[in-house]
Protein backbone atom coordinates (compact mmCIF):
# COMPACT_ATOMS: atom_id res chain seq x y z
CA UNK A 1 0.00 0.00 0.00
CA UNK A 2 1.41 3.09 -0.60
CA UNK A 3 2.75 5.94 1.58
CA UNK A 4 3.16 9.14 1.90
CA UNK A 5 2.24 12.45 2.65
CA UNK A 6 1.18 15.94 0.86
CA UNK A 7 3.09 18.45 2.66
CA UNK A 8 1.63 22.52 2.40
CA UNK A 9 4.36 25.15 2.54
CA UNK A 10 5.65 26.41 5.75
CA UNK A 11 3.43 29.36 7.03
CA UNK A 12 0.28 27.90 6.23
CA UNK A 13 -2.85 29.18 7.61
CA UNK A 14 -5.16 26.38 9.16
CA UNK A 15 -8.21 27.49 10.73
CA UNK A 16 -12.12 27.62 10.89
CA UNK A 17 -14.27 30.52 9.71
CA UNK A 18 -17.46 31.75 11.50
CA UNK A 19 -20.01 34.90 11.40
CA UNK A 20 -21.56 36.47 14.26
CA UNK A 21 -24.80 35.86 13.78
CA UNK A 22 -24.96 32.52 13.18
CA UNK A 23 -22.58 31.66 16.54
CA UNK A 24 -22.92 34.91 18.95
CA UNK A 25 -26.69 34.21 20.04
CA UNK A 26 -29.10 37.20 21.09
CA UNK A 27 -28.70 39.45 18.31
CA UNK A 28 -31.96 40.91 17.95
CA UNK A 29 -31.18 44.16 16.07
CA UNK A 30 -30.92 43.10 12.92
CA UNK A 31 -31.99 42.05 9.38
CA UNK A 32 -32.05 38.43 10.30
CA UNK A 33 -33.36 38.57 13.36
CA UNK A 34 -36.47 40.36 11.43
CA UNK A 35 -36.71 37.56 9.44
CA UNK A 36 -36.63 34.97 11.51
CA UNK A 37 -39.49 36.68 13.83
CA UNK A 38 -41.54 36.73 10.92
CA UNK A 39 -40.79 33.06 10.21
CA UNK A 40 -39.56 32.73 7.27
CA UNK A 41 -36.51 30.39 8.43
CA UNK A 42 -37.08 26.82 9.77
CA UNK A 43 -35.94 27.49 13.64
CA UNK A 44 -34.95 30.70 15.00
CA UNK A 45 -31.23 31.73 16.30
CA UNK A 46 -31.74 31.93 19.67
CA UNK A 47 -28.41 31.44 21.35
CA UNK A 48 -26.67 30.46 18.22
CA UNK A 49 -23.51 28.72 19.82
CA UNK A 50 -23.51 31.45 23.00
CA UNK A 51 -20.62 33.31 21.73
CA UNK A 52 -22.00 36.76 22.74
CA UNK A 53 -22.22 35.27 26.52
CA UNK A 54 -18.19 33.95 26.95
CA UNK A 55 -18.69 30.79 24.85
CA UNK A 56 -15.99 32.34 22.01
CA UNK A 57 -13.20 31.05 24.97
CA UNK A 58 -13.97 27.78 24.93
CA UNK A 59 -14.59 27.12 21.25
CA UNK A 60 -11.54 29.31 20.58
CA UNK A 61 -9.00 26.93 23.13
CA UNK A 62 -10.73 23.67 21.16
CA UNK A 63 -9.80 25.03 17.49
CA UNK A 64 -6.40 25.91 19.32
CA UNK A 65 -5.90 22.58 21.16
CA UNK A 66 -6.35 20.95 17.91
CA UNK A 67 -3.85 22.10 15.83
CA UNK A 68 -5.42 25.25 14.20
CA UNK A 69 -3.07 28.96 14.15
CA UNK A 70 -6.36 30.80 12.36
CA UNK A 71 -9.89 31.54 12.80
CA UNK A 72 -11.90 33.80 10.90
CA UNK A 73 -14.80 35.43 12.16
CA UNK A 74 -17.05 38.46 11.35
CA UNK A 75 -18.35 41.38 13.12
CA UNK A 76 -21.74 42.74 13.92
CA UNK A 77 -22.81 45.48 12.83
CA UNK A 78 -25.95 45.85 14.74
CA UNK A 79 -23.82 45.05 17.77
CA UNK A 80 -21.31 48.00 17.52
CA UNK A 81 -23.61 50.68 16.14
CA UNK A 82 -27.27 50.05 17.40
CA UNK A 83 -28.32 53.39 16.15
CA UNK A 84 -26.77 55.64 13.20
CA UNK A 85 -25.64 57.96 16.14
CA UNK A 86 -24.65 55.45 19.03
CA UNK A 87 -21.56 53.39 19.29
CA UNK A 88 -21.49 50.83 21.81
CA UNK A 89 -18.19 50.81 23.37
CA UNK A 90 -18.81 47.51 25.33
CA UNK A 91 -19.62 45.34 22.12
CA UNK A 92 -16.58 46.97 20.65
CA UNK A 93 -14.51 45.53 23.73
CA UNK A 94 -15.94 42.60 23.49
CA UNK A 95 -14.62 41.98 19.88
CA UNK A 96 -11.62 43.65 20.94
CA UNK A 97 -11.34 40.33 23.70
CA UNK A 98 -11.98 37.87 21.47
CA UNK A 99 -9.21 39.11 18.93
CA UNK A 100 -7.05 39.45 22.26
CA UNK A 101 -7.91 35.55 22.62
CA UNK A 102 -7.35 34.41 19.13
CA UNK A 103 -3.84 36.01 19.83
CA UNK A 104 -2.95 34.87 23.23
CA UNK A 105 -3.89 31.11 21.56
CA UNK A 106 -1.19 32.16 19.16
CA UNK A 107 -3.95 31.96 16.24
CA UNK A 108 -3.89 34.87 13.22
CA UNK A 109 -7.44 36.63 12.95
CA UNK A 110 -8.87 37.07 9.50
CA UNK A 111 -11.82 39.66 10.42
CA UNK A 112 -15.11 40.17 8.35
CA UNK A 113 -16.98 43.15 8.42
CA UNK A 114 -20.32 42.12 6.65
CA UNK A 115 -21.51 38.96 6.69
CA UNK A 116 -24.95 38.70 5.20
CA UNK A 117 -26.41 40.85 8.69
CA UNK A 118 -26.87 44.94 8.98
CA UNK A 119 -28.29 46.85 11.55
CA UNK A 120 -32.48 47.11 11.70
CA UNK A 121 -31.65 51.18 10.90
CA UNK A 122 -29.80 50.25 7.95
CA UNK A 123 -32.60 48.05 6.76
CA UNK A 124 -35.03 50.66 6.88
CA UNK A 125 -32.92 53.02 5.02
CA UNK A 126 -32.90 50.29 2.01
CA UNK A 127 -30.19 48.54 3.31
CA UNK A 128 -27.66 48.19 0.25
CA UNK A 129 -30.54 48.63 -2.76
CA UNK A 130 -29.39 52.24 -2.33
CA UNK A 131 -25.88 54.12 -2.69
CA UNK A 132 -26.95 56.04 0.22
CA UNK A 133 -25.22 52.73 2.36
CA UNK A 134 -21.81 53.13 1.01
CA UNK A 135 -21.01 56.07 3.25
CA UNK A 136 -22.79 54.47 6.32
CA UNK A 137 -20.55 51.00 5.86
CA UNK A 138 -17.22 53.23 5.42
CA UNK A 139 -18.17 54.96 8.95
CA UNK A 140 -18.78 51.60 10.51
CA UNK A 141 -15.69 49.87 8.97
CA UNK A 142 -13.46 53.00 10.08
CA UNK A 143 -14.67 52.82 13.15
CA UNK A 144 -14.04 48.55 13.81
CA UNK A 145 -10.42 48.92 12.01
CA UNK A 146 -9.25 51.67 14.66
CA UNK A 147 -10.87 49.50 17.50
CA UNK A 148 -9.45 46.38 15.86
CA UNK A 149 -6.09 47.29 13.62
CA UNK A 150 -3.96 46.48 16.91
CA UNK A 151 -4.94 42.37 16.98
CA UNK A 152 -5.12 42.02 12.51
CA UNK A 153 -4.49 43.38 9.45
CA UNK A 154 -6.55 40.68 7.29
CA UNK A 155 -9.80 41.74 6.45
CA UNK A 156 -12.72 40.77 4.20
CA UNK A 157 -14.80 43.28 3.87
CA UNK A 158 -18.01 41.79 2.44
CA UNK A 159 -19.02 38.05 2.67
CA UNK A 160 -20.25 36.43 -0.67
CA UNK A 161 -21.98 39.89 -1.97
CA UNK A 162 -22.95 37.29 -4.97
CA UNK A 163 -25.31 35.37 -2.17
CA UNK A 164 -26.34 38.21 -0.02
CA UNK A 165 -27.72 39.92 -3.64
CA UNK A 166 -29.16 36.98 -5.54
CA UNK A 167 -30.59 35.03 -2.70
CA UNK A 168 -32.31 38.13 -1.03
CA UNK A 169 -33.67 40.11 -4.12
CA UNK A 170 -33.63 37.46 -6.61
CA UNK A 171 -34.07 34.03 -4.88
CA UNK A 172 -36.23 35.55 -1.65
CA UNK A 173 -34.64 32.83 0.86
CA UNK A 174 -32.89 36.10 2.46
CA UNK A 175 -34.65 39.03 3.57
CA UNK A 176 -35.82 41.10 2.30
CA UNK A 177 -37.23 37.94 0.19
CA UNK A 178 -37.54 40.27 -3.13
CA UNK A 179 -37.62 38.13 -6.30
CA UNK A 180 -36.48 40.94 -8.64
CA UNK A 181 -32.56 40.48 -10.50
CA UNK A 182 -32.88 43.50 -11.52
CA UNK A 183 -32.57 44.64 -8.02
CA UNK A 184 -30.12 41.65 -7.27
CA UNK A 185 -27.93 43.35 -9.30
CA UNK A 186 -28.07 46.91 -7.94
CA UNK A 187 -27.70 45.74 -4.71
CA UNK A 188 -24.51 43.85 -5.93
CA UNK A 189 -23.34 47.27 -7.83
CA UNK A 190 -23.70 48.87 -4.30
CA UNK A 191 -21.92 46.22 -2.49
CA UNK A 192 -18.87 46.06 -4.57
CA UNK A 193 -19.20 50.70 -4.21
CA UNK A 194 -19.11 49.97 -0.28
CA UNK A 195 -16.18 47.65 -0.42
CA UNK A 196 -14.12 49.69 -2.49
CA UNK A 197 -14.70 52.12 -0.24
CA UNK A 198 -14.01 49.85 2.43
CA UNK A 199 -10.62 49.01 0.94
CA UNK A 200 -9.47 52.45 0.55
CA UNK A 201 -10.65 53.55 4.07
CA UNK A 202 -8.85 50.11 5.46
CA UNK A 203 -5.43 51.09 3.95
CA UNK A 204 -5.58 54.65 5.10
CA UNK A 205 -5.93 53.56 8.64
CA UNK A 206 -3.39 50.75 8.30
CA UNK A 207 -1.07 50.83 5.42
CA UNK A 208 0.15 47.43 5.98
CA UNK A 209 -3.42 45.55 5.79
CA UNK A 210 -3.91 43.16 3.13
CA UNK A 211 -8.10 43.45 2.48
CA UNK A 212 -10.20 41.27 0.17
CA UNK A 213 -13.39 40.05 0.00
CA UNK A 214 -14.94 36.16 -0.07
CA UNK A 215 -16.42 35.08 -3.41
CA UNK A 216 -18.88 32.26 -3.20
CA UNK A 217 -17.38 31.11 -6.57
CA UNK A 218 -19.31 27.95 -8.21
CA UNK A 219 -17.61 26.17 -10.96
CA UNK A 220 -20.73 25.34 -13.46
CA UNK A 221 -21.20 22.77 -16.27
CA UNK A 222 -24.50 22.84 -18.85
CA UNK A 223 -26.28 19.24 -18.14
CA UNK A 224 -25.79 18.22 -21.39
CA UNK A 225 -23.01 19.59 -23.41
CA UNK A 226 -24.30 19.11 -27.09
CA UNK A 227 -27.56 21.31 -26.07
CA UNK A 228 -26.85 24.82 -27.05
CA UNK A 229 -29.68 26.40 -24.50
CA UNK A 230 -28.04 24.19 -21.78
CA UNK A 231 -24.79 26.15 -22.37
CA UNK A 232 -26.35 29.66 -22.91
CA UNK A 233 -27.84 29.29 -19.68
CA UNK A 234 -24.85 27.74 -18.08
CA UNK A 235 -22.94 31.01 -19.28
CA UNK A 236 -25.49 33.41 -18.36
CA UNK A 237 -25.66 31.94 -14.85
CA UNK A 238 -22.27 31.40 -14.25
CA UNK A 239 -21.73 35.19 -15.25
CA UNK A 240 -24.81 36.46 -13.18
CA UNK A 241 -23.33 34.39 -10.37
CA UNK A 242 -19.44 34.31 -10.10
CA UNK A 243 -18.75 37.75 -12.41
CA UNK A 244 -19.75 40.75 -10.71
CA UNK A 245 -17.11 41.49 -8.61
CA UNK A 246 -14.24 39.81 -10.47
CA UNK A 247 -15.35 41.86 -13.54
CA UNK A 248 -15.62 45.08 -11.32
CA UNK A 249 -12.16 45.19 -9.55
CA UNK A 250 -10.22 43.71 -12.92
CA UNK A 251 -11.65 46.26 -14.76
CA UNK A 252 -14.09 49.17 -12.96
CA UNK A 253 -16.94 47.81 -15.00
CA UNK A 254 -18.93 45.39 -13.35
CA UNK A 255 -20.80 42.76 -15.63
CA UNK A 256 -23.87 41.22 -14.97
CA UNK A 257 -26.10 39.40 -17.66
CA UNK A 258 -28.38 42.39 -17.26
CA UNK A 259 -26.12 45.16 -17.73
CA UNK A 260 -23.02 46.50 -16.82
CA UNK A 261 -22.45 48.70 -14.08
CA UNK A 262 -19.63 51.44 -14.07
CA UNK A 263 -17.42 51.26 -10.81
CA UNK A 264 -14.02 52.61 -11.41
CA UNK A 265 -13.70 53.16 -7.81
CA UNK A 266 -12.94 48.59 -7.78
CA UNK A 267 -10.61 48.43 -9.75
CA UNK A 268 -7.92 47.00 -7.92
CA UNK A 269 -9.00 47.04 -4.51
CA UNK A 270 -8.24 43.79 -3.39
CA UNK A 271 -5.03 42.24 -2.13
CA UNK A 272 -6.03 38.80 -2.02
CA UNK A 273 -8.92 36.71 -2.85
CA UNK A 274 -11.03 34.72 -0.51
CA UNK A 275 -12.44 31.66 -1.68
CA UNK A 276 -15.71 30.35 -0.57
CA UNK A 277 -16.09 26.64 -2.32
CA UNK A 278 -18.72 24.53 -1.72
CA UNK A 279 -19.55 22.93 -5.09
CA UNK A 280 -20.23 22.51 -8.65
CA UNK A 281 -23.36 22.95 -10.26
CA UNK A 282 -25.34 21.83 -13.70
CA UNK A 283 -27.28 24.23 -15.55
CA UNK A 284 -30.19 23.54 -17.66
CA UNK A 285 -32.30 25.77 -19.84
CA UNK A 286 -35.98 25.66 -17.42
CA UNK A 287 -38.85 27.84 -19.32
CA UNK A 288 -40.51 27.34 -15.60
CA UNK A 289 -37.65 29.88 -14.83
CA UNK A 290 -38.77 33.02 -15.87
CA UNK A 291 -37.42 34.41 -12.65
CA UNK A 292 -33.95 33.46 -13.36
CA UNK A 293 -33.79 34.04 -16.98
CA UNK A 294 -35.05 30.89 -17.59
CA UNK A 295 -31.66 28.88 -16.22
CA UNK A 296 -31.80 26.04 -13.14
CA UNK A 297 -29.64 24.03 -11.24
CA UNK A 298 -28.87 21.04 -9.62
CA UNK A 299 -26.01 18.11 -9.70
CA UNK A 300 -25.21 15.43 -11.36
CA UNK A 301 -27.04 11.97 -11.28
CA UNK A 302 -24.85 9.87 -8.97
CA UNK A 303 -23.28 12.41 -7.56
CA UNK A 304 -21.67 11.75 -3.46
CA UNK A 305 -24.29 13.85 -2.05
CA UNK A 306 -24.17 14.97 1.54
CA UNK A 307 -26.64 14.82 4.88
CA UNK A 308 -29.68 17.32 3.55
CA UNK A 309 -28.94 16.92 -0.23
CA UNK A 310 -27.84 20.33 0.07
CA UNK A 311 -23.91 19.99 -1.81
CA UNK A 312 -22.48 17.64 -4.01
CA UNK A 313 -18.93 16.27 -3.33
CA UNK A 314 -16.91 17.19 -5.85
CA UNK A 315 -13.48 18.04 -5.05
CA UNK A 316 -12.26 18.63 -8.45
CA UNK A 317 -14.01 21.88 -8.46
CA UNK A 318 -12.23 23.85 -5.54
CA UNK A 319 -9.14 23.06 -7.77
CA UNK A 320 -10.79 24.10 -10.73
CA UNK A 321 -11.85 27.57 -8.61
CA UNK A 322 -7.93 28.10 -7.71
CA UNK A 323 -6.97 27.70 -11.13
CA UNK A 324 -9.64 30.12 -12.57
CA UNK A 325 -8.13 32.56 -9.85
CA UNK A 326 -4.33 31.94 -11.15
CA UNK A 327 -5.41 32.46 -14.15
CA UNK A 328 -7.43 35.70 -13.61
CA UNK A 329 -5.14 37.49 -11.32
CA UNK A 330 -1.70 35.94 -12.14
CA UNK A 331 0.04 36.50 -8.41
CA UNK A 332 -2.49 37.27 -7.06
CA UNK A 333 -2.47 35.81 -2.96
CA UNK A 334 -5.71 33.00 -2.25
CA UNK A 335 -7.26 32.39 1.46
CA UNK A 336 -9.74 29.67 0.64
CA UNK A 337 -12.27 31.36 3.58
CA UNK A 338 -14.80 28.57 3.15
CA UNK A 339 -15.11 25.38 2.68
CA UNK A 340 -17.42 22.36 4.43
CA UNK A 341 -20.54 20.04 4.39
CA UNK A 342 -23.42 19.53 6.27
CA UNK A 343 -23.08 16.43 8.02
CA UNK A 344 -24.56 15.60 10.94
CA UNK A 345 -23.05 12.06 11.54
CA UNK A 346 -19.71 12.80 10.43
CA UNK A 347 -19.76 10.31 7.70
CA UNK A 348 -19.31 12.46 4.55
CA UNK A 349 -16.89 15.34 6.38
CA UNK A 350 -13.84 12.94 6.96
CA UNK A 351 -13.85 12.31 2.86
CA UNK A 352 -15.17 15.36 2.00
CA UNK A 353 -11.90 17.13 3.91
CA UNK A 354 -9.04 14.98 2.82
CA UNK A 355 -10.49 15.15 -0.86
CA UNK A 356 -10.51 18.80 -1.21
CA UNK A 357 -7.39 19.30 0.51
CA UNK A 358 -5.60 16.72 -1.88
CA UNK A 359 -7.20 19.59 -4.18
CA UNK A 360 -5.72 22.80 -2.95
CA UNK A 361 -2.23 20.35 -2.24
CA UNK A 362 -2.49 20.22 -5.92
CA UNK A 363 -2.60 23.76 -6.64
CA UNK A 364 0.47 24.64 -4.03
CA UNK A 365 2.13 21.80 -5.66
CA UNK A 366 2.23 24.21 -8.84
CA UNK A 367 3.43 26.80 -6.24
CA UNK A 368 0.22 28.92 -6.91
CA UNK A 369 -0.19 31.05 -3.73
CA UNK A 370 -2.83 29.73 -1.64
CA UNK A 371 -2.05 30.91 1.39
CA UNK A 372 -4.45 28.98 4.02
CA UNK A 373 -7.22 27.08 4.39
CA UNK A 374 -10.55 28.36 6.89
CA UNK A 375 -12.77 25.17 7.19
CA UNK A 376 -16.74 25.96 7.71
CA UNK A 377 -16.73 25.48 10.19
CA UNK A 378 -15.41 25.20 14.13
CA UNK A 379 -18.57 24.53 15.69
CA UNK A 380 -22.39 24.04 14.06
CA UNK A 381 -24.11 27.20 14.15
CA UNK A 382 -27.54 29.00 12.91
CA UNK A 383 -27.46 28.30 8.80
CA UNK A 384 -30.14 31.38 7.80
CA UNK A 385 -33.26 30.07 6.23
CA UNK A 386 -32.45 26.19 6.98
CA UNK A 387 -31.94 27.09 10.66
CA UNK A 388 -30.55 23.95 12.53
CA UNK A 389 -31.63 21.68 10.03
CA UNK A 390 -27.69 21.70 8.78
CA UNK A 391 -24.49 20.83 11.17
CA UNK A 392 -21.98 22.16 9.47
CA UNK A 393 -19.48 21.88 12.25
CA UNK A 394 -16.19 20.00 13.03
CA UNK A 395 -17.61 20.05 16.76
CA UNK A 396 -21.31 19.19 16.79
CA UNK A 397 -23.49 21.35 19.11
CA UNK A 398 -27.18 20.58 21.25
CA UNK A 399 -28.49 23.60 20.77
CA UNK A 400 -30.58 23.06 24.24
CA UNK A 401 -27.60 22.76 26.75
CA UNK A 402 -25.04 24.25 24.27
CA UNK A 403 -23.16 21.12 25.06
CA UNK A 404 -20.42 20.63 22.13
CA UNK A 405 -19.91 16.83 20.44
CA UNK A 406 -17.01 16.14 19.30
CA UNK A 407 -17.17 14.68 15.80
CA UNK A 408 -14.21 12.41 14.16
CA UNK A 409 -13.22 15.38 12.05
CA UNK A 410 -12.27 17.26 14.94
CA UNK A 411 -9.06 14.75 15.40
CA UNK A 412 -8.49 14.43 11.47
CA UNK A 413 -8.58 17.71 11.04
CA UNK A 414 -6.49 18.67 13.81
CA UNK A 415 -3.48 15.81 12.22
CA UNK A 416 -3.69 17.72 9.11
CA UNK A 417 -3.27 20.76 10.80
CA UNK A 418 -0.38 19.46 13.18
CA UNK A 419 1.55 17.97 10.44
CA UNK A 420 0.99 20.79 7.94
CA UNK A 421 0.01 18.10 5.72
CA UNK A 422 -2.57 15.04 4.71
CA UNK A 423 -1.01 11.61 5.05
CA UNK A 424 -1.79 8.23 3.92
CA UNK A 425 -2.01 7.22 7.81
CA UNK A 426 -4.66 9.71 8.32
CA UNK A 427 -6.99 9.02 5.09
CA UNK A 428 -6.39 5.13 6.17
CA UNK A 429 -7.69 5.79 9.49
CA UNK A 430 -10.66 8.14 8.92
CA UNK A 431 -11.75 7.79 5.30
CA UNK A 432 -10.13 4.45 4.01
CA UNK A 433 -12.93 4.66 1.46
CA UNK A 434 -11.30 7.34 -0.83
CA UNK A 435 -7.60 6.00 0.30
CA UNK A 436 -6.81 4.43 -3.40
CA UNK A 437 -8.45 7.64 -5.25
CA UNK A 438 -5.76 9.95 -3.12
CA UNK A 439 -3.01 7.19 -2.96
CA UNK A 440 -3.11 5.17 -5.67
CA UNK A 441 -1.16 1.69 -5.78
C1 LIG B 1 -21.94 31.27 3.99
C2 LIG B 1 -22.06 30.76 5.40
C3 LIG B 1 -22.92 29.51 5.42
C4 LIG B 1 -22.27 28.46 4.54
C5 LIG B 1 -22.98 27.11 4.53
C6 LIG B 1 -21.75 30.19 2.94
O1 LIG B 1 -22.43 30.54 1.79
O2 LIG B 1 -20.94 32.25 3.92
O3 LIG B 1 -22.58 31.77 6.23
O4 LIG B 1 -23.16 29.04 6.70
O5 LIG B 1 -22.26 28.94 3.23
O6 LIG B 1 -24.29 27.19 4.09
Amino acid sequence: MPQGTYHFPKGFLWGTATASHQVEGGNTNNNWHAWEEAGHTVHKSGLAADWWNGRWREDFDRAAETGQNAHRLSIEWSRVQPTPDKWDEEAIEKYRLMLRGLRERNMTALVTLHHFTEPLWVTERGAWETEAIVPLFEKYVRKMVDALKEYTNLWVTINEPNVYALSGYAVGAFPPGKKDLKSAMQVLANMLRGHAAAYRAIHELQPESRVGYALHFRPMVPRTGWNPLDRLMRNIRYEGVNMGFPTGISTGVMKTPLGNFNIPEAKGTQDYLGLNYYSVDTVWFDLAKAGEMFSNSGYPKNADMSDTNFLANIPEGIYDSVKWIVRTYPNLPIIITENGVEDYDDHMRPRYLAQHLHQVWRTVNFNWPVKGYFHWSLVDNFEWERGWTQRFGLWGLDVDTQKRIRRPSVDFYAEICKENGISSEMVQKYCPEVFEKLFPS
